[in-house]
C-alpha cells in the first residue's frame, strides 16, 4: 500500500490537476485547510501581482463524499483564474478568431536558468512557451494541495510538519528580508534563499536501509530536489557534519532511547529514529529577470535578451510551504507503507499496535 501522485497542467492553461491514489477510506478532509495552504503558498513579500489575481481554491472531482475519502483515487483541480487572459494563447484546441491576448506571440528567446532552451530542443518546439508552461513552478500549487491531504493523514498519527524561511538573499535576519527584496526589485534582479522543514511526532522506523527507493533520506532529497529552483538539500547538520569529528557528529542514545542532540535530523540508516525530522533546502535566485540576461533568438540565431515575463523577485516564503508539502507527502507515503490498511481505522490500529510493540511514547 503506497500513496501515489500524478499531476498535469500548464501555468496559464485552464487548470492544474492531481490524482492522489492510495489514501485509506474514512479520512476527513477540510477544504478550508487545503485552501489555507494554497493561500500560504501565494503570499510572501517577493511574489508577483499574479498571486493576488489568482487566489487558488481546490475543487474535488472524485474520491470524496461528504468530506470523507472513499478509498478510491482522489481527483483535485485548481483553476488558473488568469487563463481568461490567455484563452487564445493557451487554448487546448485550435483557437478561433484572430490571435489575441497573452501568449499569442511565439517566444524564441529562451531564459537562462529556465527549461526554455533544453525543453524546446528536446521536444522540437519553435515557441519556447510550449516548454516553459509545464516547467513553471505554478505546478507547485497542486503539490501543496496534495501535501495538505498528506498532512491530514499524518495528523491522525500525531505527526505535525512545518516549514519556515531561514535566509533570503544571504540574510538570516527576518528584519532584513523586506529591505533586501526591495533592493533586488529596484535593481530588477532576483534572490534565492534557504528554508527548513521540521516534522515532529514521527515514529521510529519509517523508510528502510539500503536502496534509494526505500531510504527515507534519499526519498526526502528526491522529493525536495523535485521542486523547481531547489539546488541543495541537507538532512540534519548535513554539510557541516563533514567538518567535525565523530565524537561531535552523532547523537548519543539515552536510557529512554531518546537523544539530547539531533544532528542526524531524525534519520539514521535511512530510517526515522523517533527524533524530529529536519531538512534544509537551498533555492537559487529566480531565473526570470526584469533586467534580462543575454540569450539567442532560436529562429534567427541573432543575440538578444531573454524573455521578460511577469515574475517574482523571490519566492523563498512560498518554497517553505511547498517544501513542507513535499516532506509531508513523503512521510505520509512512508507511513502508508509501514501501517497499510484500506480503512483509516486499520491504519490507525496498526500504528497503535506498533507503538505498543516497541514501547514508544509518542
Ligand atoms: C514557489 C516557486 C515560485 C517560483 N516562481 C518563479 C518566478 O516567479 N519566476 C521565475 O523565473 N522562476 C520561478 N521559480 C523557479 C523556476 O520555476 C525554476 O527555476 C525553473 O523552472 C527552472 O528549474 P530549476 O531551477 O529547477 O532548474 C519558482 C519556484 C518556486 C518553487
Amino acid at each position: 500500500m503506497t500513496l501515489e501522485l500524478r499531476t498535469a497542467g500548464e501555468s496559464h492553461g485552464p487548470a492544474l490537476v492531481a490524482i492522489v491514489s492510495g489514501l485509506p477510506a474514512g479520512l476527513t478532509l477540510d477544504r478550508d485547510a487545503i485552501d489555507h495552504d494554497l493561500g500560504r503558498r501565494q503570499r510572501g513579500y517577493g511574489r508577483s501581482p499574479r498571486q493576488k489575481l489568482e487566489q487558488d481554491r481546490v475543487e474535488v472531482l472524485a474520491g470524496l463524499r461528504h468530506g470523507r475519502t472513499l478509498g478510491s483515487p482522489l481527483a483535485l483541480v485548481i483553476r488558473n483564474r488568469d487563463h481568461e487572459n490567455w484563452s487564445w494563447g493557451m487554448s487546448p484546441w485550435p483557437p478561433e478568431g484572430d490571435a489575441t491576448g497573452k501568449g499569442a506571440t511565439p517566444v524564441t528567446l529562451p531564459r537562462p536558468g529556465h527549461a526554455d532552451l533544453a525543453g524546446a530542443l528536446k521536444y522540437g518546439h519553435d515557441d519556447t512557451r510550449d516548454a516553459l508552461e509545464r516547467a513553471s513552478a505554478r505546478q507547485t500549487a497542486v503539490q501543496v494541495a496534495a501535501g495538505a491531504v498528506a498532512k491530514a493523514l499524518l495528523r491522525q498519527i500525531g505527526v505535525g510538519v512545518g516549514g519556515r524561511v531561514l535566509e533570503i538573499g544571504g540574510h538570516a535576519l527576518e528584519e532584513e528580508w523586506q529591505g533586501t527584496t526591495d533592493a533586488a526589485r529596484a535593481g530588477r534582479d532576483t534572490l534565492g534563499g534557504i528554508v527548513e522543514v521540521v516534522a515532529e511526532g514521527v515514529p521510529p522506523g519509517l523508510g528502510s536501509y539500503a536502496e534509494k527507493e526505500t531510504r527515507l533520506d534519499a526519498r526526502l532529497a528526491a522529493a525536495l530536489m523535485g521542486i523547481q529552483a531547489v539546488k541543495g538539500v541537507e538532512i540534519g547538520d548535513g554539510f557541516a557534519l563533514a567538518r567535525v569529528k565523530g565524537s561531535e557528529a552523532h547523537d548519543e542514545i539515552g536510557p529512554d532511547r531518546r537523544r539530547e542532540t539531533n544532528r542526524a535530523g531524525g534519520i539514521e540508516g535511512g530510517l526515522t529514529n523517533g527524533e524530529p525530522v529536519i531538512v534544509r533546502v537551498a533555492m537559487k535566485p529566480l531565473p526570470t529577470l526584469m533586467r534580462p540576461l543575454r540569450s539567442v533568438d532560436l529562429e534567427s540565431g541573432e543575440p538578444g535578451e531573454a524573455l521578460v515575463e511577469r515574475s517574482d523577485v523571490q519566492a523563498v516564503e512560498a518554497l517553505a510551504v511547498v517544501a513542507e508539502a513535499a516532506v509531508s507527502w513523503e512521510l505520509a507515503r512512508a507511513a502508508r507503507e509501514k501501517f497499510g490498511g484500506d480503512a483509516l481505522s486499520d491504519f490507525l490500529g496498526a500504528h497503535v499496535a506498533y507503538l505498543e510493540r516497541i514501547r514508544w511514547n509518542a
